[in-house]
């Protein structure tokens, strides 16, 4: 793959916004390739000014909703380069959405050059404040004029970024979470474990209603039962037993596999903590808050890297998670897995990938 990039006064602002905020700011410019069934890829991906996308209005996303997308960030680090986090894990679950979709699934090679590409462009823009990020959006979706019910013939991959600050605005601070018993997020054999547009626009309901009650997100329980936790919003959720053993749900089909939650997993015993993949029974878990034997629950995503959960609500009652704020084990993988990211602390599982220069020779015209 080719990546050509046009010609631009884009610049970065001198200042940025202040606070910038989570996702509300873009960078002035886009990488866009496209597909289609009888050539495949295009063998370029472009970089130009962000416009918006023309769509038909029988475009097959806006009726079927054949759209996934990724979220990783790039990294400002001291030294002023700029750092990736696991693009190729970002890449291998976007090839694994794509695949549920019936979505072309672009190599993973491909999603990590034009992620490097895109950012080495907007490297002015990377936030230099604590907890702020240049945040990178992928987005696939059919865009063939079509009312059929089957795959679109013609697809669109975009990039898009945004700097960001702390994806709460509260910062590392405790969140309090809603079990949800209404609404399910997935199923197995649903597209709850690939990264699908539709998937966020079923959360949407009960997540408005818990935020509208004071709570910042929902647990998620399994769709059959009704009594096995699995997610925590947009998030992987953790719970920390007698203030060592951190313990998160098994994958089950319905649950996204998060690169946070496989990063904390790998970390965890590093750092002197057990962890443990299993079933987690929702009763259980609220007898074991009440009880203290659970003593720190948080959640992991890219957006808020680690959070940690203050009280959970179910049933119109509150549990406060051990003594309500930020605990040890919650803080030490925050600080820990920050400090990789952003190259303050060595990288000992070759996580990070710096994104090269290249160069004010390699511009060239649309
Ligand atoms: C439903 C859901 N679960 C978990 C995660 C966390 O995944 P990651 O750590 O890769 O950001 C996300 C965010 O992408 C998500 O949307």
């Amino acid at each position: 793959m080719d990546i050509r990039i046009a010609a631009s006064d884009h610049r970065a602002p001198t200042t940025l916004p202040d606070p910038l905020g989570f996702g509300r700011h873009f960078t002035h410019r886009m990488l866009t390739r496209t597909w289609s069934a009888d050539t495949g890829w295009e063998p370029v991906a472009s970089i130009g000014p962000r416009v918006p996308i023309a769509l038909d209005p029988g475009a097959q996303v806006l009726h079927c909703g054949q759209a996934i997308f990724e979220g990783t960030k790039a990294y400002l680090r001291a030294d002023g380069a700029l750092g990736l986090f696991r693009p190729e894990a970002n890449a291998a679950r976007f090839e694994r959405s794509a695949r549920r979709l019936a979505l072309p699934p672009l190599p993973v090679e491909d999603f990590v050059e034009a992620l490097a590409a895109f950012a080495d462009c907007e490297r002015d823009w990377a936030p230099q404040a604590p907890g702020a990020s240049l945040y990178l959006r992928p987005v696939l979706l059919g865009i063939e004029p079509t009312l059929e019910v089957r795959a679109s013939a013609r697809c669109l991959f975009y990039v898009v970024a945004s700097p960001c600050g702390p994806y709460f605005a509260s910062g590392f601070r405790p969140v309090a979470v809603r079990v949800e018993d209404a609404h399910v997020r997935a199923v197995r054999g649903g597209t709850g474990s690939a990264k699908t547009v539709g998937n966020y626009a079923g959360s949407l309901a009960a997540t408005e209603a818990a935020r509208s009650d004071g709570y910042q997100q929902v647990l998620w329980l399994d769709a059959i039962e009704r009594r096995w936790i699995e997610e925590a919003g947009a998030m992987n959720v953790a719970f920390v037993r007698g203030g060592r053993t951190i313990v998160t749900p098994a994958l089950s089909g319905s649950i996204l596999e998060g690169v946070t939650r496989d990063s904390v997993l790998r970390l965890a015993p590093d750092l002197g903590f057990a962890v443990e993949e299993t079933r987690l029974d929702i009763a259980d878990v609220m007898a074991d808050v009440r009880a203290g034997a659970i003593t720190e629950a948080f959640c992991m995503g890219t957006a808020a890297v680690v959070v940690p959960i203050g009280r959970i609500g179910r049933d119109g009652h509150d549990f406060v998670v051990g003594d309500g704020a930020a605990g040890p084990v919650a803080t030490a993988l925050y600080d820990t897995l920050t400090a990789i990211q952003t190259g303050r602390r060595a990288d000992p599982y070759g996580w990070t990938r710096v994104v090269a220069r290249r160069g004010v020779a390699q511009p060239t015209t649309a």
